[in-house]
């Protein structure tokens, strides 16, 4: 059975990105929230070191030096218009959070206070900068159950626990709805509306080593890429270089921030050597990259040489207890190592998807070199690329990206539906996702998605990882295409309807492949190195060939085709990156 529902805009997704739009819409029109997850178990919630803005509390400083670190940051593959809009609008973001009741840690005079963060620096370069407001080491945490007690004060509807599975558009393009699948019942809903926003996070899953919630499956992304949308920069993956060794449970930059500093098994503070102003600070892409080198060239630690330490033992215990107490407990209990005393084995870990699904500064979904707006359709957060991060975020650009851009997208949307018409879409527009899901409950033997999903992940995490060459990505892209096969024959025991989270990671295993499809064809092609995209065989940023953004389209065969759309610049020229 099909139950129809009409809504005058959806929010896909119910982290931080998506309650922020839907603040901003719920006040001007009917809006649902169709979120997979109780939306506050969504992954904004482990976002811990902090929001950013140049608010300048505790030292000098100003938005303009912020979209400089941005631009550079992102290796100058970051629409500029964009960075110097987000970090104009950060000021005024955060004091609405604060308005809304966010208890950040404050200065001794009760303003919010502010700490370091990597890449965040005074006057261009000169030194770090406190930029990044925090709550203790929970500020994702924070920012998300503010945002979800707006949404309550509100009266926004929320479906919780519901998949989206697809994108109805019309003839025209025009976005309709969307369908999606109720976890409790099995059931099929069809939603009709005349705006949706998608703000459904990213997709680190498909990594070994992973910071990411085992929700962030990249949804978003392959529905839209599935209904003919491209998807912008998806070579470029941050790695943040203080995962919890193994685990990849994040470390938050925050301890560095605070005065604490990486180690190799030497003891050797190594970041002198390869960023001798900044040091551990510097962002996180060459912090990641120095810690492969060092593991390389022999000095990683732990039983297979492939760790380094994150040292925080020297600073004061009260500053620890009070600024970084979740991240001590992780190293406690999944490490069993004591940071007040010793350091803490960690790695790089899979963290943030710099691309996703294209949209403009109000969050509309534009399409191609010429960026044609497809109507009703918008994204934001992670599973978006405005683009502010370019080929490596700065940490606590991300929160700020949600709060600044989920209103904007809201702000838009609620707009549009004013002057839109509810269209109806086809008949049975829930046909193609009960084909997904009877192909899938229809086999009784075939492949395990457990194994395909095991064998993706520790693909990715040998071939197309911190460093790539055309070697490691061209062996990746044909064991994706071997997997995707064994993906058409995959069969799971439970066929009952009821929470049955067998089939839906199946069917989130099916966006995973194609997310790391378009992540390594872009990789493949970008014969360069920039940010966070580290090519062996082409070390260099080539600004000549490649000062532009990659468009992974999917063809109807199955195959992906490349297309590029200009950078859009500003005042700064590309230069050197040095720290
Ligand atoms: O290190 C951290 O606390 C992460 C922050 C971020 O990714 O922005």
């Amino acid at each position: 059975m099909t139950t129809t529902h009409a809504y005058d805009a959806l929010v896909i997704g119910g982290g931080g990105g998506g309650l922020r739009a839907a603040i901003e819409l719920s006040e001007r029109c009917r809006t649902a929230v169709i979120s997979k997850l109780y939306p506050t178990r969504s992954h904004t919630g482990a976002a811990q070191g902090g929001v950013c803005a140049a608010l300048g509390n505790v030292e000098e400083d100003s938005p303009e030096w912020h979209a400089f670190d941005t631009v550079k940051g992102g290796d100058y593959l970051v629409d500029q218009p964009a960075a110097l809009l987000m970090t104009e609008e950060a000021v005024e973001a955060i004091y609405q959070l604060e308005r809304w009741g966010l208890p950040f840690n404050r200065t001794s005079d009760g303003r919010i206070d502010q700490r370091r963060f990597g890449g965040h620096t005074r006057n261009h370069g000169e030194a770090p900068v406190r930029r990044a407001c925090y709550a203790a080491d929970r500020t994702g945490h924070m920012i998300l159950q503010t945002l979800y007690q707006q949404c309550v004060k509100r009266d926004v509807r929320f479906f919780n626990e519901f998949y989206c599975l697809d994108l109805l558009r019309d003839d025209a393009g025009i976005t309709v709805g969307i369908v999606a699948f109720e976890l409790a019942t099995g059931e099929l809903h069809v939603f009709r509306a005349k705006a949706v926003v998608f703000a459904t996070g990213g997709y680190g899953r498909m990594f070994r080593v992973t910071s990411n919630a085992h929700a962030l499956t990249g949804d978003g992304p392959s529905v839209v890429w599935r209904r003919g949308i491209p998807l912008e920069d998806m070579e470029m993956f941050q790695f943040h270089p203080t995962g919890l060794a193994r685990l990849g449970v994040l470390l938050s930059e925050a301890a560095r921030g605070e005065g604490g500093i990486v180690l190799n098994s030497e003891g050797e503070r190594f970041m002198e050597r390869y960023a001798p102003t900044i040091k551990d600070l510097a962002p996180r892409d060459m912090v990641s990259r120095a810690i492969y080198q060092e593991i390389k060239e022999g000095r990683g630690g732990g039983p297979a040489g492939d760790q380094v330490y994150l040292d925080i033992s020297h600073l004061d215990p009260k500053v620890i207890e009070e600024k970084l107490p979740d991240i001590t407990e992780f190293a406690r209990i999944y490490l069993k190592v004591e940071p007040m005393e010793e350091p803490v084995p960690i790695q790089p870990t899979a963290h943030y998807a710099m691309g996703g699904i294209p949209t403009d500064t109000d969050g509309r979904v534009v399409v191609g070199a010429d960026e044609d707006v497809v109507p009703g359709l918008y994204a934001v957060g992670e599973c978006a690329c405005v683009s502010v991060h370019g080929a490596n975020r700065l940490g606590t650009n991300s929160l700020l990206d949600l709060v600044v851009f989920g209103r904007r997208a809201g702000d838009d949307a609620a707009r549009y539906v004013r002057e839109a018409d509810l269209a109806t879409p086809s008949e049975r527009p829930e046909q193609p996702t009960l084909e997904l899901l009877d192909g899938i409950l229809g086999r009784t033997t075939g492949d395990n998605a457990g194994e395909i999903r095991k064998e993706l992940q520790d693909n990715m995490f040998e071939l197309a990882f911190v460093v790539r060459s055309d070697e490691s990505l061209t062996k990746m892209q044909q064991i994706i295409a071997s997997l995707r096969d064994r993906y058409e024959r995959v069969a799971i025991t439970d066929k009952g309807a009821r929470y049955n989270t067998d089939l839906m990671e199946t069917v989130e295993l099916g966006y995973l492949l194609d997310c790391a499809d378009a992540l390594v064809a872009g990789a493949l092609v970008r014969t360069e190195s920039r940010g966070a995209h580290f090519r062996e065989d082409h070390p260099l940023r080539d600004d000549a060939n490649w000062l532009k953004h990659t468009l992974a389209y999917r063809e109807p065969d199955g195959s992906i085709r490349i297309e590029y759309k200009a950078v859009k610049m500003g005042p700064y020229v590309p230069m050197e990156r040095k720290y």
